[in-house]
């Protein structure tokens, strides 16, 4: 269990030999339409060993005349980079029970959905972050459809805690996130905490990521709400007001800027949330902020729903925003930069378990699917209805990711060197949500009988074909652990700022012997 120094090198260096094992020597998709970030044109992509080799012109001769172990046709359709899913929680142990989703069946919703990669959560306990580590990598290296990298949470705050960090980072895990709800469990953080624990990854190099919600209003709210006899779903979000997470939202970008640390808000959900984000990045602050599946595709009016079992199907935290309309303004959002990524925090559980809420809201266990219907949901919902390119559909579903967290380029785009981790997108395909016929291990999906249109048709990742004619072909523990470096993308204005600042941070010389403005002038 202890930290061997070779350890960090060897998960560095096995990038590509499994995928090498399994894929196809050479594979080339040709005639569609390859779409990154910024922007599509026609070509023809050619994979070799688990990377793309070459992306060349779709009237280039020359590799017709090579011979291809697999020939993909994609005429028609889309060639896009695979999604990047920056939040998920599979087989988590939480409120008292385990998310149903583990590393095997919650890639396989992945991988048929058209995500490549996703990134878990380590939630250390008292053993600690690196035993934390140890414990996520050895459940999910064996299971993963897809490839993956984590965040590690800090559920704590000591010497220890803060050594380990470190470690943590020489593990290829370069952000860390914290919580400021769920007060009365060890998530939960303070102010004070969180000023410390920003310092200190900053020191490392580390993008600092927040659940931001004020959990002491949300416990006095709770309690408020039991005893007027509200014990239903609808309690749920009638305890967490839109300015409960704005607040929160504020706070924390506040601190963060006190640090000049770059800090990713994680499933901001309310407008008035989004709309902190909006002001910070106008100010310059380094913010990143997420939405999720959940906020783009379905609204919290379900809360009210009569069905206990459905409306607490949709209990999450934060909780999904009552009003309709949210889910557009959010898209909008994507579409002008102010947010930067789509996740899902996919956490899901079976009505059985969510029924251990029955007597009380707050004893729901929170979460909800998202790791299948991302990709569809926010193809339906944004380019669909005219409010996303193609192109920026890329840019918030994997590119801004690969960035933020540190993958780009070997993650994110398409282009020659990078990992052949692409989607063949069919943009006519239609098919209607449901628990019936999804992949996931739950019973409960927040998206029933929602009519997407545009499907993912084949799934590659690092060069294996996982996902093809509607069924999914991996095996599990074919993905790969994606370690991360520190000082990324997310920290390249950060000097420039600090230097910004310490120009502005000089004391005043009243002494009286400062040189005359003459003399300065001269
Ligand atoms: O309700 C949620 N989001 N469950 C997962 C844990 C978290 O807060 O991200
Ligand atoms: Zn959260
Ligand atoms: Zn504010
Ligand atoms: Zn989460």
């Amino acid at each position: 269990r202890h930290f061997q120094p070779n350890q960090l090198k060897n998960s560095l260096s096995s990038g590509f030999n499994t995928h090498l094992q399994k894929a196809f020597s050479s594979i080339l998709i040709k005639g569609g339409t390859v779409v990154n970030a910024d922007h599509k044109f026609r070509a023809d992509v050619i994979i070799e060993n688990g990377k793309i080799s070459e992306v060349v012109r779709p009237d280039d001769k020359i590799q017709t005349a090579r011979n291809f172990e697999k020939i993909i046709d994609a005429t028609g359709k889309l060639v896009m980079p695979g999604g990047i899913d920056p939040h998920c929680h599979l087989e988590l142990p939480f409120m008292g029970t385990t998310a149903v989703d583990d590393f095997d069946i919650g890639t396989k919703a992945a991988v048929a959905g058209g995500t490549t990669s996703f990134i878990d959560f380590i939630i250390p306990d008292s053993k600690g972050l690196v035993a934390g580590y140890d414990d996520w990598r050895q459940r999910a290296d064996k299971k993963v459809h897809c490839d993956y990298t984590l965040h590690c949470a800090i559920t704590d705050w000591n010497e220890k805690i803060s050594k380990e960090m470190e470690e943590i980072v020489k593990r290829g895990i370069s952000s860390f996130k914290l919580f400021t709800a769920y007060k009365g469990t060890s998530f939960y953080q303070n102010d004070e905490r969180m000023l410390q624990i920003f310092q200190r990854c900053k020191e490392l190099g580390a993008v600092i990521m927040v659940h931001a919600e004020n959990g002491e209003l949300i416990e006095f709210n709770q309690n408020r709400l039991v005893k007027q006899g509200v014990t239903g779903p609808e309690g749920h979000p009638l305890s967490r007001s839109d300015e409960i997470e704005a607040e929160a939202t504020h706070r924390v970008i506040t601190i963060a800027n006190t640090i000049n640390v770059p800090l990713y808000v994680v499933h901001v959900m309310k407008r008035a949330a989004a709309d902190e984000i909006i002001r910070a990045k106008r100010k310059g602050f380094v913010v990143y902020a997420e939405a999720l599946a959940a906020g783009l595709g379905v609204d919290g009016r379900n809360y009210w729903d009569e069905d206990w079992d459905k409306a607490a199907g949709f209990v999450m935290s934060p909780c999904i925003d009552e009003d309709p309309k949210t889910k557009e303004y959010e898209m909008r959002l994507l579409a002008t930069h102010d947010l930067d990524t789509t996740a899902t925090d996919n956490c899901t559980f079976s009505k059985q378990q969510k029924r251990m809420g029955h007597s009380c809201f707050n004893k729901i266990p929170n979460g909800c699917n998202g790791i299948e219907d991302r990709m569809s949901v926010i193809w339906n919902n944004g380019v669909e209805k005219g409010v996303l390119t193609p192109s920026d559909f890329v840019r918030v579903t994997s590119t801004n990711t690969a960035k933020i967290f540190n993958m780009y380029p070997r993650k994110g785009i398409i282009q020659s060197g990078s990992d052949a981790d692409i989607i063949i997108f069919d943009t006519e395909a239609t098919k209607t949500i449901s628990a019936h016929t999804h992949h996931h291990a739950g019973d409960f999906n927040i998206f029933e009988g929602m009519k997407v249109k545009g499907l993912t048709e084949t799934t590659l990742v690092g060069g294996r074909v996982v996902f093809e004619d509607g069924v999914v072909k991996s095996q599990p523990g074919s993905g790969q652990y994606v370690p991360r470096e520190a000082y990324g993308y997310a920290y390249e204005k950060i000097p420039a700022l600090d230097a910004q600042r310490r120009l502005r941070e000089t004391p005043v010389d009243r002494s009286g012997n400062k040189p005359s403005q003459k003399s300065l002038e001269d």
